[in-house]
């Protein structure tokens, strides 16, 4: 009986600790988060029942604010975590060759043992990357830039193996116009530095699913077919992508319509790939009035409904939770109030838009 009975505890304590694993559309969602929570209303555990994940960017800076902290742990709520900053280049390899793992071991470990799992971003972008990459006077050939790039890559999704359920390899390769961005891994490399990253990726951490992330990939365009390019030119070296991320950083009044974001996420499920809103928020002119709020509701509907009625869409996450810290006003003075949840931590009509979104009916 004694023997019984821990072999239950032990089983029960394995299905605790699964390890979320979100499979392409239906499947595995009730393995989700951790066992207990999945009857407590939120917008994770409504996109579940409909074989998805909500989930949330997030910044070690902000670890402070307990109250916030709260609000992004609450797994009804948020299922995946993706960390904002602590995984680039600038963070993870200052200095050629100097790792720093240390804030993102942090939060991808906070997450985690917090029954979240964890959207990794981002291995190589042109922004937010180490000064030695291309600001400092150094003649790069392509055998050296191949070999620091891949070392990059593969020492860090090396260090994470296991830990990320998804990896943002390349971030943002393409001009709106749907040429390549002339970064400096284009400029020296050429084309092959994409395949290039993303085999290197494969190689460190095989079972981490691959993604090609990008803005305004949510609606058919020329930016779009550059990523359908990407996708093909990938799967023509033999090489592994699991993905493509629709950042899905929005616009009040230029949002695609519900139509157009399923037509676009069709086109990626062709390809063989799953796809995902990875950075979505919906910035306004400030200050907002409440139609505009409305609206904003009815965009955030769109995105998780567009999502649960694509078969090769996964999941949605939200570039942080609250106007508090989100990265809008920053960059777009006179714009914000981009997310969820208000300054003072108050759910806005967007959260009960996402919440229709994944249930429809009420
Ligand atoms: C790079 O070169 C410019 C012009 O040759 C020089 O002014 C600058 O100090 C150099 N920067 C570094 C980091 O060596
Ligand atoms: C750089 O080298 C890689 C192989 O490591 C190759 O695929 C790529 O085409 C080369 N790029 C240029 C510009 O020669």
């Amino acid at each position: 009986m004694v023997q019984l009975l821990s072999a239950v505890v032990t089983v029960l304590a394995a299905a605790s600790t699964v390890e979320a694993v979100p499979t392409f559309g239906w499947g595995h969602w009730d393995n989700w988060g951790k066992w207990g929570d999945w009857w407590r209303p939120g917008l994770h555990n409504a996109a579940r029942k409909k074989g998805r994940y909500l989930g949330t960017a997030t910044d070690n800076i902000y670890l402070g604010d307990k109250e916030y902290v709260k609000l992004w742990k609450n797994r009804a709520d948020f299922g995946q975590i993706t960390p904002s900053n602590t995984l680039k280049w600038e963070t993870i390899e200052p200095q050629q060759g100097v790792f720093n793992f240390t804030p993102g071991d942090e939060l991808v470990n906070m997450a985690r043992d917090n029954g979240q799992f964890v959207r990794c971003h981002t291995l190589v972008w042109h922004s937010q990357l180490a000064p030695w990459v291309e600001k400092e006077n150094r003649t790069w050939t392509n055998e050296t830039l191949v070999e620091a790039m891949v070392n990059h890559v593969t020492k860090t999704a090396e260090h994470f193996k296991g830990r990320c359920y998804a990896w943002d390899v390349v971030n943002e390769a393409l001009e709106d116009d749907g040429s390549y961005r002339k970064s400096i891994f284009y400029n020296i490399i050429g084309e092959a530095y994409i395949p290039i990253a993303f085999a290197a990726a494969a190689k460190a951490d095989p079972h981490a699913k691959l993604y090609y992330n990008d803005y305004d990939l949510e609606n058919v365009s020329p930016k779009t077919d550059g990523a359908l390019r990407i996708v093909k030119l990938i799967q023509s070296y033999g090489v592994k992508i699991d993905g493509v991320g629709m950042q899905a950083h929005q616009v009040l009044g230029r949002v695609p319509t519900l139509e157009q974001q399923k037509e676009i996420i069709a086109e990626y499920t062709k390809l063989g790939v799953e796809s995902a809103f990875t950075e979505l928020d919906v910035r306004m002119t400030l200050p907002s009035t409440k139609e505009m709020l409305e609206e904003q509701a009815k965009d955030y509907y769109n995105a998780a409904r567009a999502c649960v009625e694509s078969k090769g869409c996964v999941g949605v996450t939200i570039w942080d939770v609250t106007d508090r810290y989100s990265w809008i006003p920053e960059y777009f003075p006179g714009e914000g109030e981009a997310l969820p949840w208000d300054k003072d931590l108050k759910k806005k009509p967007a959260y009960y838009g996402i919440l229709k979104g994944f249930r429809k009916w009420f």
